[in-house]
């Protein structure tokens, strides 16, 4: 059989990803939610290593963002008014358009499924479709104009294919004439439904509609609400931001590719409140910082794009757009959107609310809605990214190494100290080495095994630097510490481990 476009994706990547997965739960960084229950589709728990790797990304970020004069943090309550989602336009916008099998009940996102359709199957859906239609009725005239018979060009397919599926008339038409991509029946899609992606839940004991309130799906809008608390109580002046780390919720009808794209997760956000005029600058700035902060962790530079929203395509508040996207073993991928949004969200809360939001403006002397540049990421997905940019295999002395390259603050574990034999004083020494090291750094004291195993397993989660006590320590008080890419070795003074340490672990 023919593979589809996703298939033949799908081979070069599970390879990494699987690889990754299992190393996730093997090592502890990622398990999947409620596993003994048979797990939670979309949900994932962060293990030991895992919550210290997700907590020295969102350090980093914190430390980024909002050590500096212009810009402020928060914390919003997760729940919030529910008006807030009405003058955002989730309730009504924040919406997929969803399709069924009526055979095998799986469900697809009707603006996704084109990614699971050879270009051939399209090509041979939209011959059918055309051929199926009355010459000269309203239907095929407009087919006519989307899509050329006869035409062989995939891209020229591929974009005539997406524009019939988002025709409001002639999507159920071409639907009728595709198969399935799970079990592979034809003519079995429902017709399109949307469906709103924000989690309901009630707030206090009645379960009406007056009680509804929505897990947030982003965290943007308690920034939004919490303008003028901020800048009043922390007496900032425009230019300034806000920002913020929490948890997000969204209903997504396909969770996919581990942590990519998942049903809770974290995001950490920024909101730059800025004078009308000055946005495009700002805009530029953010956009240039951003990808800058994935590079200062040592992500892959090649491996990083912008992927600027053309105009047609840019979302209803937005007047400019770009996504930073990481080429995942799946392809490229969205890990942060950077936005000019305008006026556009103070104005629908001061609209919904009839609270103003105007900034005053004590230099021109005039009241204004500022516009906002947005800085969002998933703190989840750049785990994820920085987990893939950071997976080696190579092969040392015949064998292979399997390392976790990560920047060495990004680490979970920072050194591991290790005994090179359990007698001779040595497990006391590096007993007293790993208690002095303990209340600065993250330290794994590990004393199970020959060396060079220990020194793989370490390198398997990623712990830059390996201590050894060894019988020279035992002379003239000095260790070996092993770097873990280049697996060079150096003698340092115990007295100066924790300066030395602490300097390299900062150097880079
Ligand atoms: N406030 C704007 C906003 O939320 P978004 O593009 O929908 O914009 C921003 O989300 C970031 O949040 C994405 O770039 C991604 O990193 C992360 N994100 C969004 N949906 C996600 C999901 N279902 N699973 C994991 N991360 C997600």
């Amino acid at each position: 059989m023919e593979d589809t476009v996703i298939e033949k994706k799908n081979k070069n990547q599970n390879d990494v990803i699987d690889k990754i997965v299992s190393l996730s739960k093997r090592r502890g960084f990622v398990f999947q939610s409620s596993e003994i229950y048979g797990g939670l589709n979309g949900c994932w728990d962060y293990g030991p290593l895992g919550v210290e790797l997700l907590k020295n990304i969102k350090e980093e970020w914190w430390k980024f963002m909002t050590y500096r004069e212009n810009v402020e943090g928060q914390d919003a309550a997760i729940l919030m008014h529910p008006r807030v989602w009405e003058a955002s336009g989730h309730v009504e916008n924040f919406t997929d358009p969803m399709i069924d099998c009526k055979q095998c009940k799986a469900r697809f996102r009707l603006d996704t499924l084109a990614e699971q359709i050879s270009d051939k199957k399209k090509e041979k859906a939209l011959m059918e479709l055309s051929q199926s239609l009355n010459e000269g009725s309203e239907a095929a005239e407009k087919l006519g104009k989307l899509y050329q018979q006869g035409t062989k060009d995939a891209e020229v397919i591929s974009t005539a294919f997406d524009a019939v599926i988002e025709d409001k008339e002639l999507s159920p038409l071409l639907l009728n004439k595709l198969n399935c991509p799970q079990c592979g029946n034809a003519g079995t899609f429902t017709s399109a439904r949307q469906f709103n992606l924000m989690f309901k839940t009630f707030i206090g004991p009645l379960e009406d509609a007056s009680a509804v309130v929505y897990l947030r799906p982003e965290t943007a809008q308690g920034i939004f609400v919490n303008f003028l608390n901020v800048q009043s109580s922390s007496r900032q002046k425009l230019p300034f931001g806000i920002a913020q780390i929490g948890k997000a919720f969204r209903n997504e009808i396909n969770t996919k590719n581990f942590l990519f794209r998942t049903r809770e997760f974290e995001q950490m956000e920024m909101q730059f409140f800025v004078k009308p005029v000055e946005d495009k600058q700002w805009y530029d700035y953010w956009k240039k910082e951003r990808l800058e902060w994935f590079k200062s962790l040592g992500m892959t530079p090649e491996k990083l794009r912008y992927h600027d929203h053309p105009k047609e395509k840019l979302a209803h508040y937005a007047k400019e757009a770009t996504d930073i996207e990481y080429l995942f073993p799946f392809g490229w991928g969205e890990i942060e959107g950077i936005h000019n949004r305008t006026n556009f969200d103070l104005s629908r809360h001061q609209e919904y609310s009839g609270k103003s939001l105007k900034y005053f403006d004590e230099e021109a002397k005039e009241k204004y809605v500022p516009f906002i540049i947005e800085t969002s990421a998933g703190a989840s997905r750049s785990f994820m990214a920085f987990l893939v940019d950071s997976f080696y295999e190579e092969e040392v002395n015949g064998e292979i190494r399997s390392v976790l390259k990560f920047h060495p603050r990004l680490a979970p574990i920072k050194a591991a100290v290790l005994p090179l034999v359990n007698k001779d004083g040595m497990p006391e020494l590096a007993r007293k080495i790993d208690d002095d090291l303990r209340p600065f750094l993250k330290v794994f004291y590990d004393d199970k095994g020959a060396i060079g195993r220990r020194y793989r397993r370490q390198d398997e989660i990623g712990t830059p630097y390996c201590i050894t006590v060894d019988t020279q320590t035992l002379e003239d008080q000095t260790v070996t510490v092993r770097e873990r890419d280049s697996m060079q070795q150096e003698r340092v003074k115990i007295d100066e481990l924790l300066t030395y340490l602490l300097k390299k672990l900062n150097s880079k």
